[in-house]
């Protein structure tokens, strides 16, 4: 389980010599990225000042320039490859039970819309859920983020979305924001009131929209709950019809807009540039014409290859994104349903080989562009004065990390600039 909760050093500390550091700056955030694009700094070192990026450069350069009485020095004995944080900006990581039985009915040809028509689907996690405590619903979320963690996500955008009444979707919002209290990683909260109709609310989806929307987003601003409000258009849940009103409520009160787009059938994505969102999110049937809008647009497009995982359907296509002109990140949608493995690194690699992605495109969609997703701009790049969240891969080239598709796991994860995570394992068998 966790460990204690890092104390922040003092003094600041010089990491290095990496063999690699790749400082995700300077790339541009949208379109193709080779990967003599990317920023490759050799034999460098990494200063950090009160959990914040002070300089990077040539390692001996730093080091000499620096007195061990002023700067805590960590020298990198083997061959180590330094990352920013990866941060995963679509996940469902509060919830309650398992969903194992779709994926078996799935693998036995029933349909992800099936399933749900016939009472499994997002309606039986709202029951479960709904039957958890906050309590057990914070302990879930302590426990999958700091898999995460160990992994490498060091910022996890978290939905609610399997409350679907008021209170239900108050108490998610609630255990995630508890939740803060014991994870390591910065925690971004979405409301998703908008997953589904709820099956017990006889009064259509317009009236619940707008009973969620008149009631629920104040609580949201007036006890900072939430900043960002997310809708699934989709066949089933709800449509861009539906969903216009509702985000031009949410638009007006100052929240930031996100998009469950494109899954199973089109619609999504339009809305989401319409109105501007942040991010659209699955696009797995995109076709030229949502491209072509993305591409357009300051939406970023962001790919979860999980979910196609999950549900053993196609990937997004983001190769056709990024030749567009469209900014891609990519998440892990970690959820009980369409996305149980919520492995980030591992999805990240194999959405790599299938969609044909540089591996510049790829650690790009996990910081850079991912943080843009969110809004946020203090991460996802080793640029002065950016959160020192950094990974710390055993391997002397960073095509490596790709190539071992999520098995070479980071060797050691810092936030905010103090060290929270060693692989024991790296140890054991010196990867
Ligand atoms: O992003 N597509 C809708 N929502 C989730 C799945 C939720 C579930 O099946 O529990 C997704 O894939
Ligand atoms: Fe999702």
């Amino acid at each position: 389980m966790n460990i204690d909760m890092p104390i922040p050093l003092n003094k600041p500390l010089l990491i290095g010599p990496f063999s690699q550091l790749l400082p995700m700056s300077g790339i541009r955030l949208r379109g193709p990225l080779q990967d003599n694009e990317m920023p490759v700094l050799e034999n460098a070192g990494l200063m950090i000042e009160n959990g914040r990026i002070h300089s990077i450069g040539p390692f001996d350069k730093l080091r000499s320039t620096t007195s061990a009485s002023q700067v805590i020095h960590i020298r990198l004995e083997a061959d180590c490859i330094g990352l920013p944080g990866f941060i995963d900006a679509h996940t469902h990581l509060c919830f309650a039970g398992s969903r194992a039985r779709d994926y078996a009915l799935r693998n036995s040809g029933r349909t992800y819309q099936e399933i749900s028509r016939a009472g499994g689907g997002i309606w039986d996690t709202v029951t479960q859920t709904r039957n958890a405590s906050r309590e057990e619903l914070t302990s879930g979320i302590s426990q999958r983020a700091w898999r995460h963690l160990c992994n490498g996500v060091t910022t996890l955008e978290i939905k609610s979305g399997y409350g679907l009444s008021q209170e239900e979707e108050l108490k998610m919002l609630l255990a995630i924001q508890d939740a803060k209290a014991s994870v390591i990683a910065d925690l971004i909260p979405t409301c998703l009131a908008a997953h589904m109709v709820p099956r017990d609310f006889t009064k259509g989806p317009d009236v619940y929209l707008k009973e969620i929307s008149d009631q629920l987003f104040p609580i949201l601003k007036a006890q900072n709950l939430a900043n960002r409000i997310d809708a699934f258009i989709e066949e089933g849940a709800f449509s861009p019809e539906n969903i216009r009103p509702y985000f031009e409520k949410a638009r007006s009160m100052g929240f930031d807009l996100t998009v469950h787009a494109d899954q199973f059938t089109t619609g999504g994505s339009e809305v989401a540039v319409l109105f501007g969102a942040k991010s659209a999110d699955h696009l797995e049937v995109s076709t030229n014409r949502e491209i072509k809008l993305l591409a357009r647009s300051q939406v970023i497009a962001t790919a979860l290859p999980g979910a196609s995982m999950g549900l053993g359907c196609g990937f997004t296509p983001a190769r056709k994104i990024l030749d567009a002109g469209g900014a891609l990140a990519i998440a892990s949608d970690h959820n009980p349903g369409s996305a149980p493995m919520g492995d980030l690194l591992t999805q990240a690699a194999v959405l790599g080989a299938f969609e044909k992605l540089t591996a510049a495109e790829v650690f790009a969609a996990l910081t850079v562009r991912a943080s843009a997703a969110l809004g946020l701009k203090d991460r996802g790049q080793f640029s002065e004065n950016c959160l020192a969240d950094l990974l710390i891969f055993r391997a002397a080239h960073y095509h490596e990390i790709l190539y071992h598709q999520g098995t070479l796991k980071p060797f050691q994860v810092y936030k905010k600039g103090a060290l929270v995570y060693e692989n024991p394992q790296m140890h054991r068998y010196g990867l």
